[in-house]
């Protein structure tokens, strides 16, 4: 991974990220909003990529619902917190750039799949000037029919190492990678579009 540039998550101190939801375990409290709408979106049984996935507990929850799920996340650390948490939860620690279909498959892992998931402000989180590189690259990995699921706060994100990332920007880039905004909405919830926060479904345009 060292041709890759860094991400704007490695750039920035993050370690309050794993103990707030250490805590959020803990406490018991509803961390699943994303993998609930996810699961909306699918069939059952379907392939699901959880693309910067952090500890992995969005893809966790969807493969508790029946989906063949892999895992990326470059971040070690949150690799290891992983293993910790879901043993089970088959992790690729991979820049999402490097995500190839002869990567996947020799790690095991389908090569193409029913749902890319990019929550979490993973897209306000990759490297600079990288976000068309990364939609062209989940966009290689859909199957038929498949879709992207996205959420992002466009604006003050909640790193200090989080871009901008105006909507109208987001969706022209999308467009220019041959992706299609297919719904919006302001939350996992399904709430109207809001300026605040972006939950977005991508497809083949
Ligand atoms: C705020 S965390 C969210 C993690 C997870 N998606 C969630 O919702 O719990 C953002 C994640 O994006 C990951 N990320 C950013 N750019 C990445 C890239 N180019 N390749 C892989 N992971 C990336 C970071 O490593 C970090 O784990």
């Amino acid at each position: 991974m060292t041709d890759l540039p860094p991400t704007r998550w490695e750039s920035a101190d993050n370690t309050g990220f794993a103990s707030h939801f250490t805590e959020l375990i803990r406490t018991g409290a509803d961390i699943e909003g994303e993998a609930r709408l996810a699961d909306a979106l699918l069939p059952r049984g379907a392939t699901v990529l959880d693309a910067g996935a952090g500890f992995g507990r969005v893809g966790a929850a969807l493969q508790a619902r029946g989906h063949h799920v892999v895992a990326a996340e470059k971040d070690p650390d949150l690799v290891a917190m992983a293993a910790e948490h879901y043993p089970d939860l088959a992790v690729v620690r991979s820049d999402i750039l490097a995500l190839t279909p002869d990567l996947l498959r020799e790690a095991g892992h389908p090569t193409s799949y029913d749902l890319v998931v990019l929550v979490g402000n993973v897209m306000v989180l990759l490297a600079p000037d990288t976000e068309r590189r990364v939609l062209a690259t989940v966009r290689d990995l859909l199957a038929d029919g498949g879709r992207i699921l996205v959420g992002f706060h466009p604006v003050d994100g909640p790193a200090d190492s989080a871009r901008d990332y105006p909507i109208e920007e987001f969706v022209a880039d999308a467009e220019s990678v041959g992706l299609r905004l297919q719904h919006r909405f302001g939350s996992y919830d399904l709430t109207p579009a809001s300026d605040d926060y972006l939950v977005a479904v991508l497809v083949h345009g």
